[in-house]
């Protein structure tokens, strides 16, 4: 079947609209070929990743100014996170190298007109597609929280192409943007109450460690706050290369439901713990944040740490979205927070930042930064329930 495209699109792919247009047409529809696509279609909205200096290097910045020549957005995008917070880096311990190379990177995007917030939760800060709308978000646990709780429509994009239909406002029509590949294909029944950010993640680890790719049907669960999809998203991409679930009663998309069925029990979870928990961590490093954390999260940390004092020898990260922290500065949270002794961190992640060789045991509530921490960092880790980790952080 041959990839059909409008004038313009070919306009495009001929160069007539620029340099950078017809490279990032040329990513599209080499995708759109590989995947059997039949067309291209609008999206209305982008979210990059690949933005941290840290994992994009020398060779990534070049292919980003390249583009930024004169490639300019035709649609809202928004951009992961960074390596840094970008106001305070300095007293987060960032070297000043690093910050140089990092500001070059956003603004290299910002002249592309991407909006240079840096965060992996753009529907909390104002990227809020709607139901039904076609979009096209790299970060995995983003489009995994779009596709199945708010029930956009999006492909697991990498940086270049996330980038190539931010610049052409189109993107291939295949996987997810097809209703028929958006059917649920194995049933979880959830036997266990969860309760906590933590437990939704060691849920995700569950389920993406058995379920792979496959789109998961979930029963079981009565209630889930969006803190905890947004924790369950993280996970589940992480652990599977999920990039959509349902779980009855609580998301909007229509599917038929599979036949067979596993039970997921508290001994499951249990396991899954244990798997993300390192004998003998010294832990000096606490990080909540992942994904970047909401304003409830934020003033309910505050509450915790408020007029009490962060241990010695301890750093505590909360990472959230440049929006949400100005926020927390009205709101007074900040204060408490940085007051104790802890940071809120904008713009950044324990994930992307080069932390490496700075701590050696990581405390949090998220199954996927234990797995960044390890791979990555080469943290020992330890994942327990937000108070939890703000108790560890005063002990
Ligand atoms: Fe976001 Fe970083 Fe976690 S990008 S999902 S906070 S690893």
């Amino acid at each position: 079947m041959k990839l059909e495209l409008t004038k313009e699109e070919n306009e495009m792919l001929e160069g007539k609209q620029g340099k950078a247009t017809r490279k990032a047409m040329e990513i599209i529809t080499t995708l759109g070929e590989i995947y059997g696509a039949e067309k291209l279609i609008p999206v209305s909205s982008v979210q990059i990743a690949g933005v941290s200096y840290h994992n994009l290097g020398e060779a990534g910045l070049e292919f980003l100014s390249e583009m930024a020549e004169d490639g300019r957005t035709r649609v809202l995008t928004t951009l992961n996170p960074a390596g840094m917070d970008m106001e305070e880096w300095k007293k987060h311990g960032i070297s000043e190298d690093f910050a140089l190379d990092q500001q070059r990177v956003v603004d290299t995007f910002e002249k592309m007109g991407v909006i240079t917030t840096c965060t992996c939760t753009p529907y909390l800060i104002g990227n809020l597609p709607h139901y039904g709308e076609h979009i096209a978000w790299a970060e995995s646990s983003a489009v995994c929280f779009s596709n199945s709780v708010i029930g956009a429509l999006t492909n697991r994009e990498g940086g270049p192409s996330a980038l190539a239909s931010a610049l052409t406002g189109r993107t291939a029509e295949y996987g997810l943007h097809l209703p028929e590949n958006r059917i649920a294909e194995v049933k979880y029944e959830i036997d266990t109450d969860l309760t906590e950010t933590d437990d939704f993640g060691l849920l995700g680890h569950v389920i993406g460690g058995r379920t792979g790719r496959m789109i998961p049907y979930i029963t079981g669960i009565r209630h889930a706050t969006m803190e905890q999809l947004k924790s369950f998203s993280a996970s589940v991409a992480t652990y599977g290369g999920v990039a959509m679930f349902h779980i009855e009663g609580i998301t909007p998309n229509r599917t038929t439901i599979p036949e067979r069925t596993e039970v997921i029990t508290r001994e499951d979870l249990n396991k899954a713990r244990a798997t993300l928990d390192d004998e003998m961590a010294i832990i000096d490093f606490i990080s909540v944040g992942c994904p970047h954390a909401s304003i409830k999260e934020i003033a309910e940390i505050a509450q915790m740490l408020d007029g009490k004092q962060v241990t010695e020898g301890k750093t505590v990260w909360i990472t959230t979205a440049k929006p949400t922290k100005d926020l927390a500065i009205k709101m007074g949270y900040y204060d408490k927070i940085e007051r104790a002794g802890a940071f809120l961190v904008a713009d950044a992640c324990c994930a992307v930042a080069p932390l490496e060789g700075r701590f050696t045991g990581l405390m949090t509530d998220s199954a996927k930064a234990c797995f960044y921490a390890r791979g990555k960092n080469k943290f020992k880790t330890e994942i327990r329930t937000v108070a939890e980790c703000i108790k560890e952080a005063l002990s």
